[in-house]
C-alpha cells in the first residue's frame, strides 16, 4: 500500500484557527501531514522565532496522530524530496490569494514536475483571517481570541507584557 505524505509550508507567524483547520482537513485527506516552517523568511523580521513557533504548532497539532512538525530552509521541492512527499497542501481564502498561490504551484511543478499542490478552502468563518492581520489587530488592542488557539493567545499576550 502506498503512503501519502504531504508539507504544509508556511511561515506561520503566528499560526492561527485557518492554520488548524487547514491542518484538520489535510490530515484527513493525507497518510502523514509535516507542517513545515520556514526558517529563512523574506518576510522581514517575525513577532515569533522559529523555535517559539514550532513550539506553538507542535502544541496545537498534537491532538493529531499523523501531523508532525519540522523546520526547513532552501528550496520547499528539495525539503519535499526529503521527506518523501508526494503533495504540498496550501490554503486558499479568497480569489485575491490565488494568483500568488499559482506563481508557487507552478514554479514547484518547474522544479520537481512529480509534486503536486493541493489546494483546499479552510472554513468560511477564517476566509479573512490572516497572521499579518492578527498581529495587526493584537497591537492595535484588538480581540482575535476566537481567531487563534488558546496557547497562541497566550504567547502573544506574553511577547506585548515583555516588550
Ligand atoms: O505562509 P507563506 O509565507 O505564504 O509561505 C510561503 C512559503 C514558505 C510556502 C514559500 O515562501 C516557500 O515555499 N519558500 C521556500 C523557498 C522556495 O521553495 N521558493 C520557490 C517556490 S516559489
Amino acid at each position: 500500500m502506498q503512503t501519502v505524505t504531504a508539507i504544509y509550508p508556511g511561515t506561520f507567524d503566528p499560526l492561527t484557527n485557518g492554520h488548524l483547520d487547514l491542518i484538520a482537513r489535510g490530515s484527513k485527506i493525507v497518510d502523514k501531514l509535516v507542517v513545515a516552517i520556514l526558517r529563512n523568511s523574506e518576510k522581514g523580521t517575525p513577532l515569533f522565532t522559529v523555535e517559539e513557533r514550532r513550539e506553538m504548532i507542535t502544541e496545537a497539532v498534537a491532538p493529531f496522530d499523523n501531523v508532525s512538525v519540522l523546520t526547513f530552509n532552501g528550496l520547499l521541492v528539495d525539503f519535499a524530496r526529503q521527506q518523501g512527499a508526494k503533495a504540498v497542501l496550501r490554503g486558499i481564502r479568497a480569489i485575491s490569494d490565488y494568483e500568488y498561490e499559482f506563481q508557487m504551484a507552478m514554479m514547484n511543478r518547474k522544479l520537481d514536475p512529480e509534486l503536486e499542490t493541493l489546494f483546499m478552502m479552510p472554513a468560511e468563518k477564517y476566509t479573512y483571517v490572516s497572521s499579518r492581520l492578527i498581529k495587526g489587530v493584537f497591537q492595535l488592542g484588538g480581540d482575535v481570541s476566537s481567531l487563534v488557539p488558546p496557547l497562541v493567545m497566550d504567547r502573544l499576550k506574553a511577547k506585548t507584557a515583555a516588550e
